[in-house]
């Protein structure tokens, strides 16, 4: 009776362990597979993050600014939504997105004017002629005149300008993010991402000038007029004398410092000079009133006259 029942039982048996074992055959083929896809697929995120993980390169200067995306965007958004409305369609995930792909993953000793190309073709904003401001050595004062006079545009009013100003920002060979521990000055390197940025944008700037154009010069300073500076190195070259009318330059002295006729220093008459070369008529103003007044709500103290 055992036996009886043993023997189909077994018959039975030997199908289903023959049918398990191919079934095992076919779970293990399948599990070789998955572990041969994995295995690659975690080969390729190694080398991916490698490049996320391994060190970046080191430098002098201040890092990329913390939250540096979300301030760019923040300031996208305010300047195309609510200062220049006129701007409204302005895609600015893709201005953020072109603007880094300038630096990210390239050496932040190697960047290029034409890096930022794409980025200007992006730029639709026109600027209105007599409107335009140029500074030097005297920055602090001007964007406190422009944020009163708002009509008037510094480069850092500007659309592109406004992003970027007082943020710092570089990439790294080795990584797609940005370096978030230093970022190359000046000296370390003049073809750094900031530099070039700014160096593009000024020449750009200098170049759309139009109508009446103001200079404010720093005029507690020896040489108020700088042929080295940004001003007198990039911008000034570039002005247009078809379309620049007048330069008019504002020579403005500290409240309370030393005040003198800075209109006849000898670097205003260098100043002068080139402006005579391009044909461009100049003026040069001790002091400008308007500006002076900001100067002398900022000190209340001092007996302003
Ligand atoms: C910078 O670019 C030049 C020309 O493209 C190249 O020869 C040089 O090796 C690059 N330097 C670095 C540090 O990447
Ligand atoms: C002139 O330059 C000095 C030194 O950099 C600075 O402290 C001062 O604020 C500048 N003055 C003006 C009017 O910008
Ligand atoms: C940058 O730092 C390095 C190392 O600390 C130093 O040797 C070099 O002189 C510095 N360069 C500048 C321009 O400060």
């Amino acid at each position: 009776m055992d036996g009886g029942e043993f023997s189909p039982e077994s018959s039975r048996d030997r199908p289903s362990c023959c049918g398990l074992s191919r079934k095992i055959l076919v779970c293990l083929g399948v599990g070789v597979l998955a572990l041969i896809l994995l295995g690659l697929g975690l080969a390729l995120f190694a080398v991916h993050r490698w490049r996320l993980f391994s060190k970046p390169l080191q430098w002098n200067a201040t890092r990329t600014t913390p939250h540096f995306s979300e301030i760019f965007l923040g300031r996208c958004y305010l300047y195309t939504q609510v200062l220049h409305p006129e701007l409204g369609s302005t895609d600015c995930v893709r201005i953020m997105k072109t603007f880094k792909s300038a630096f990210i993953s390239k050496h932040p000793c190697n960047i290029t004017e034409e890096d930022y190309q794409p980025l200007i073709e992006l730029d639709t904003q026109t600027l209105p002629c007599d409107k335009f401001v140029f500074w030097s050595k005297s920055g602090d004062l001007a964007h406190q005149y422009t944020r009163i006079q708002q009509e008037m545009f510094t480069l850092e009013d500007t659309f592109l300008g406004y992003l970027a100003d007082g943020l710092s920002w570089c990439g790294d060979p080795n990584t797609y993010e940005m370096n978030e521990h230093s970022c190359p000055n000046w000296r370390d390197c003049p073809n750094n991402p900031k530099s070039v940025f700014w160096k593009v944008m000024s020449r750009k700037f200098a170049e759309a000038a139009c109508g009446v154009v103001q200079v404010m010069l720093n005029g507690s300073i020896i040489s108020p007029f700088d042929k080295s500076s940004t001003f007198g190195g990039v911008e000034m070259p570039r002005f247009n004398p078809k379309k620049v009318r007048k330069l008019q330059a504002w020579v403005m002295h500290d409240i309370g410092g030393l005040s003198s006729d800075s209109c006849s220093n000898p670097s205003i008459n260098e100043l002068k000079k080139i402006a005579d070369q391009k044909q461009i008529p100049f003026v040069c103003h001790n002091d400008y009133r308007p500006i002076k007044l900001i100067q002398c709500v900022k000190a209340p103290e001092h007996p302003c006259s």
